[in-house]
C-alpha cells in the first residue's frame, strides 16, 4: 500500500534558516519583499497552507553564536542565524493570516518559567483555533546561557538540561490540565462564569520549579499544544520518546535516518507509548527545476555562494566548540564536543561520509546545517522522497529553504502537486486541530 507522509516548513526567521548563503542569494527577497516585514512571512505561510503542509515551524535561540575564534563577531558578519526574530511574536502574525496550517514556535526551557510558557501556548492555541505547536529546546550554546543569567556550567551539563526540561513539561502538563473541559459554564442566572470545583491548583514542588497554579486560562482547543522536539543524543531521544508528538532529525542518508527512526520508535515502546503517536520529520534542502540540469545549476549557484568562514562560524556555534583551534583536515567523527554532538554522529553513522574532514563538514554545514541536499525535477524529487519513506519507514520531511520566498514557492507549486497526484501527501485539511491532522495518517 502507498504510504502517505507529512510535510513541514522549516525557518529560522528572518535571514539565515539553514543556509548561510540565503541572505545574499540573488533570488532571495525578489519582487519587493523585505525580510524584516511580516507580510513576506505571512505570504510564505499562506503558500504553505495552499499546498496543505502540516505545519510551519520557526526555530529560535537566545544569543549570538560566539564560539568561532572565541567571538560573536564572525556570527554577526556572516549572518550565522543572526538576526533571529523572537519566534513567539512572529508566529502570531502568521497565525492571523492563515486558517488551517499548524504553527510551531520554539521555546527554551532555560529562558522562561513554565507558567508563562503554559499561558503563552494556551493563548496561542485558543487564538489559532487549535493550531499551536511548541518545539522544546534547552539552550545549548554558551552565549545563550550567558544571556539568560545562567551559570556557564548550565550549557555544559547536557543531561541535566533534559532533567530540567522533563520537570518543565510536567509543570506545563499540569497547568494545561488544571481546567476541566467543562469548567466554563457562563451561567448568568447563577452568576457563575466558571465552576471553581472544575479548576484545580497544581501545588507543584520540584527540583527546579515551584508552581501553585491553576493556570489563569481555560482549557484550549487541543488541551495542550502539539509537542515537538529535536533531540539527537541518547538523552535527547529519551526525552523525545517520553514527550514528543513530532520530532525533527538531521541525518545524512537513509542509513542514518533508519537508525534514528528505529531507535526512537523502540524507545517509545520501552516507555509505554504508541510509536505511531510521534511523527519523525527528516530535514531536506530541495532544489527543484523544470529539468534536472536546471535544478543542479540552482544548487551549484547556491553552494558556490557559501563562504568557508561562514560554515566554520555556524558549525562552531552548533558544536559549541571553536574550530579555529582544530586541524581542519582531521576526520570530523573523532571530535567530542559539548554542543550538538549528534551533528557529528550523523556523519559517523552515515553509509558514505564516515571519513569527512572538519573542513568539508563545515562547508556542508554552511550550505544547509548538514541537512541533505536533493536537486532534480519535480518527478525526481517526488521519487526521492517516496523511496526514502519506503526504505526508512519515516513519517515526513522538514523542508529547509535555500532562498526565500522562491525555494518555498517552487517546492509548493512544483513538487507538492506531484506528490498529491501520487497519493503521497494530503490534498486537504480535516476539520480538526493540528494534532488531529497529524495523527490522521
Ligand atoms: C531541525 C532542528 C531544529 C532545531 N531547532 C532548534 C531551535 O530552534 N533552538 C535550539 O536551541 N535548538 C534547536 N535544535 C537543537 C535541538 O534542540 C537539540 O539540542 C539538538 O538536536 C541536539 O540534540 P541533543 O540535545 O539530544 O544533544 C534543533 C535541531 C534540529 C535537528
Amino acid at each position: 500500500m502507498t504510504k502517505k507522509f507529512h510535510l513541514a516548513q522549516y525557518t529560522m526567521l528572518p535571514v539565515t534558516h539553514h543556509s548561510t548563503a540565503t541572505w545574499k542569494h540573488p533570488r532571495t527577497m525578489k519582487g519587493g519583499w523585505e525580510f524584516d516585514r511580516p507580510e513576506v512571512w505571512q505570504h510564505v505561510a499562506q503558500v504553505c497552507e495552499n499546498a496543505k503542509l502540516d505545519f510551519f515551524f520557526s526555530a529560535d535561540t537566545e544569543g549570538v553564536y560566539s564560539d568561532y575564534q572565541n567571538s560573536w563577531r564572525p556570527a554577526v558578519r556572516y549572518a550565522a542565524q543572526v538576526p533571529c526574530f523572537d519566534t513567539g511574536t512572529i508566529m502570531c502574525w502568521l497565525a492571523a493570516a492563515t486558517r488551517h496550517i499548524g504553527i510551531v514556535q520554539t521555546v527554551s526551557t532555560a529562558a522562561i518559567p513554565p507558567y508563562l510558557i503554559a499561558r503563552r501556548m494556551a493563548t496561542f492555541d485558543h487564538l489559532s483555533r487549535g493550531r499551536a505547536g511548541i518545539n522544546i529546546v534547552t539552550a545549548f550554546h554558551k552565549n545563550a546561557t550567558r544571556n539568560l543569567s545562567l551559570a556557564d556550567s548550565y550549557h555544559l551539563q547536557h543531561d541535566n538540561r533534559y532533567d530540567r526540561a522533563d520537570e518543565f513539561m510536567e509543570v506545563c502538563y499540569r497547568l494545561w490540565d488544571s481546567w476541566d473541559p467543562d469548567a466554563v459554564v457562563q451561567n448568568v442566572e447563577g452568576d457563575m462564569f466558571a465552576d471553581p470545583s472544575k479548576v484545580h491548583a497544581i501545588d507543584f514542588h520540584g527540583e527546579y520549579f515551584q508552581v501553585a497554579g491553576p493556570l489563569n486560562i481555560h482549557r484550549s482547543p487541543q488541551g495542550r499544544p502539539l509537542i515537538v522536539q529535536a533531540g539527537q543524543s541518547k538523552r535527547g531521544t529519551e526525552f523525545a520518546a517520553q514527550h514528543a508528538e513530532a520530532v525533527f532529525s538531521i541525518q545524512r542518508d537513509r542509513q542514518g535516518m533508519k537508525g534514528y527512526y528505529d531507535g526512537l520508535k523502540e524507545e517509545m515502546v520501552r516507555v509505554g507509548r504508541n510509536p505511531d503517536h510521534c511523527k519523525v520529520f527528516f530535514g531536506v534542502q530541495v532544489f527543484v527545476g523544470e529539468t534536472t540540469d536546471i535544478a543542479r545549476e540552482k544548487a551549484a549557484l547556491h553552494n558556490a555562494m557559501v563562504s568557508p568562514e561562514a560554515g566554520l562560524t555556524m558549525l562552531s556555534g552548533h558544536l559549541a566548540h571553536d574550530l579555529a583551534v582544530e586541524d581542519l583536515d582531521a576526520v570530523a567523527a573523532h571530535l567530542k564536543v559539548q554542543g550538538l554532538q549528534g551533528l557529528i554522529d550523523a556523519y559517523r553513522d552515515s553509509g558514505t561520509e564516515r571519513d569527512i574532514t572538519l573542513r568539508d563538514m563545515a562547508r556542508t554545514h554552511g550550505i544547509s546545517v548538514s541537512v541533505p541536499q536533493v536537486a532534480g525535477s519535480a518527478a525526481e524529487i517526488a521519487d526521492w522522497m517516496a523511496d526514502t519513506i519506503d526504505a526508512v519507514g519515516g513519517d515526513g520531511f522538514l523542508l529547509s529553504p535555500a532562498y526565500v520566498p522562491g525555494s518555498i514557492v517552487e517546492f509548493c507549486e512544483l513538487v507538492v502537486p506531484e506528490l498529491q497526484k501520487r497519493g503521497r501527501v494530503r490534498r486537504g485539511y480535516g476539520d480538526g486541530t493540528l494534532r488531529d491532522n497529524l495523527l490522521a495518517f
